[in-house]
C-alpha cells in the first residue's frame, strides 16, 4: 500500500487526476471505476480541465460508479447518476453506452445487482477504481460489518451515513434508507484501487484503515489485503497515521 500525502485538497485532487490521466492515456479503454460524495469532486474537476485542454479522451472509457441510492430516479438531483453528469459526464467525452451505474429504480433488485456484476465481468473487472471513504470506514456503501465476500448487492445505510449525507437533503428524512453497491469482492477485483481522503474528519478513518486490522468494522481495512493500492489523503486526514501527515508532500510504504 502506497500512501501519498498532500499539503491540501487540491494538491491532493491534481495529483490525483494526474495519475488518472496517465491511466487512460496508457490504456484508452481503461475500465474506470467511480466513486461519489464530495472528496472525488476535485479530481473530477481537474479531468475536466485537462480534457478541455485537449489532453484527455475518453472517448474509449468505460466507467462503472460503485453506487446508487435505492429508491431515487436518476435525474433526482441528489441521485449519484446526476451528480456523475454534473461532475463529469457531460462536460467529456465519456460514450453514454459505456456508462454504467447500478438503477436505483430496479423492481427486481436481484436481477439489477446480477446485471451489475455480469456487466462488470463482461468488461473485464474494473482497470482503475477511484474510491473515497466514509468517516465509518465505508467504502461504496459497503458499512461496517458487511460481508468481505459480498458482490453488489443491496445495503441498508448505516445511522452514521445517514447523518452524514443528510447534508445533501433537505432533511434526514429525504436521505435514503438502502443503495445498491459493488460489493467488497467486486471492489477488490479492480486492478488498481486509489483511496482518497481529505479532512480532519476523515482521519480516523484513514488511520484505521490503514493501520487498524483488518476488519470488517472497518470495511476500507479490506485494502490492505489488495496488491495495489494508492492512497493519496491530505495532512489533515492523515494526522493520526503514526508516520504523520505533517511537512512536505510525501509518500510512505505501509
Ligand atoms: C458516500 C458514498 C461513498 C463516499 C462516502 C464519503 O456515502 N457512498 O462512496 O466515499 O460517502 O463521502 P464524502 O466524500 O462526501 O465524505
Amino acid at each position: 500500500m502506497l500512501v501519498e500525502v498532500f499539503n491540501d485538497y487540491e494538491e491532493m485532487s491534481r495529483r490525483a487526476a494526474r495519475h488518472v490521466a496517465a491511466a487512460i492515456r496508457q490504456k484508452p479503454d481503461l475500465v474506470l471505476g467511480l466513486a461519489t460524495g464530495s472528496t472525488p469532486v476535485g479530481l473530477y474537476r481537474e479531468l475536466v480541465r485537462l480534457f478541455r485542454k485537449g489532453e484527455l479522451d475518453f472517448s474509449r472509457v468505460t466507467t462503472f460508479n460503485l453506487d446508487e441510492y435505492y429508491g431515487l430516479s436518476a435525474s433526482h438531483e441528489q441521485s449519484y447518476h446526476y451528480f456523475m453528469q454534473e461532475h463529469l459526464f457531460r462536460h467529456v467525452n465519456v460514450a453514454l453506452e459505456r456508462i454504467h451505474i447500478p438503477d436505483g429504480q430496479a423492481t427486481d433488485i436481484q436481477a439489477e445487482c446480477a446485471r451489475y456484476e455480469q456487466l462488470l465481468a463482461e468488461a473485464g473487472w474494473v482497470d482503475l477504481q477511484i474510491l473515497g471513504i466514509g468517516g465509518n470506514g465505508h467504502i461504496g456503501f459497503n458499512e461496517p460489518g458487511t460481508d468481505f465476500g459480498a458482490s453488489t448487492h443491496l445495503i441498508e445505510l448505516a445511522p452514521a451515513t445517514i447523518q452524514a449525507n443528510a447534508r445533501f437533503f433537505k432533511s434526514p428524512e429525504d436521505v435514503p434508507r438502502r443503495a445498491i453497491s459493488m460489493g467488497i469482492k467486486t471492489i477488490m477485483r479492480s486492478r488498481e484501487i486509489i483511496l482518497l481522503a481529505s479532512g480532519r474528519d476523515k482521519a480516523e478513518a484513514i488511520r484505521a484503515a490503514i493501520e487498524g486490522p483488518v476488519t470488517n468494522q472497518v470495511p476500507a481495512s479490506v485494502l490492505q489485503l489488495h496488491p495495489n493500492v494508492r492512497v493519496m489523503i491530505d495532512q489533515a486526514a492523515a494526522a493520526l497515521l503514526s508516520h504523520g501527515g505533517q511537512g512536505q508532500t510525501h509518500a510512505m510504504t505501509v
